[in-house]
């Protein structure tokens, strides 16, 4: 009966073992995957740069549909003497490798690229060019009409003061390819007024810090 007994706890003992040991490898298992992910969710994303043709134009980047989205001002006809210069919603988007590490350094970094993406509103049936819908009176986003594009690169665009500017036609499709626009077609006015380093980030609250 002893013999019995003792054999059962044995067996009791190794169960208890053999269980710890995969609770303890499951754990360590875990705490292996949470510091995994956590530590590439805290690593700065791949950075998408900008990239010329062989003649130095810019070609216009990719996905920026998917980068951070930092706001839409609008300048509609109406308020505009009938004829605003961008009557569009102006929706703006920032690379996001180049916003994480804005969020750290508070200055933007070399290579940043901004995308303005150019939005029509949907047709006005009001004078103010406005038009009605279930959620109000107002102006609705419709068809996308170009894009304007700005690059950081201190050296390359030093006769702009460290940005390029670069507009991908004020209509769609959007071109592949834009020449860089000089000082008194563009930059002037953003070295003159915009908030920080020609970036308007008074419109922007996820910049304006
Ligand atoms: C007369 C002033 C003026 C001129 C000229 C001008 N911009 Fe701007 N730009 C602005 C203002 C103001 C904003 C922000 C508000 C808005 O979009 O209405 C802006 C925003 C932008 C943005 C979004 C990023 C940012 O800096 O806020 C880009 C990109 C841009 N402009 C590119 C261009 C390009 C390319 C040209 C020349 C083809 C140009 N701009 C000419 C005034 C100007």
């Amino acid at each position: 009966m002893l013999s019995t007994g003792s054999g059962a706890e044995n067996n009791d003992a190794r169960k208890f073992l053999a269980m710890t040991a995969v609770i303890t490898s499951g754990v360590i298992a875990t705490a292996f995957l949470v510091q995994s992910l956590s530590s590439s969710s805290a690593q700065t994303p791949t950075r998408q740069l900008p990239e010329y043709t062989a003649s130095g134009e810019l070609v216009l980047p990719k996905n920026f549909h998917e980068w951070v989205y930092v706001g839409s001002p609008l300048t509609p006809n109406a308020l505009n003497g009938g004829t605003a210069g961008f009557p569009e919603y102006h929706n703006v988007y920032i690379e996001p490798g180049s916003y994480e590490i804005y969020k750290k350094m508070n200055a933007f970094p070399e290579g940043t690229i901004m995308f303005k993406e150019l939005q029509l509103t949907l047709p006005g049936q009001n004078p103010d060019g406005s038009r009605t819908e279930p959620s109000g009176r107002g102006y609705f986003p419709g068809a996308l009409n170009g894009a304007d594009v700005t690059v950081k690169d201190s050296k390359r665009f030093a006769d702009t003061q460290g940005w390029g500017f670069f507009n991908f036609n004020h209509h769609e499709p959007k071109a592949p390819t834009a020449k860089v626009k000089a000082l008194n077609e563009c930059a002037y006015c953003h070295i003159a007024s915009a908030k920080k380093d020609e970036v308007w980030t008074q419109f922007y609250p996820l910049l304006d810090k």
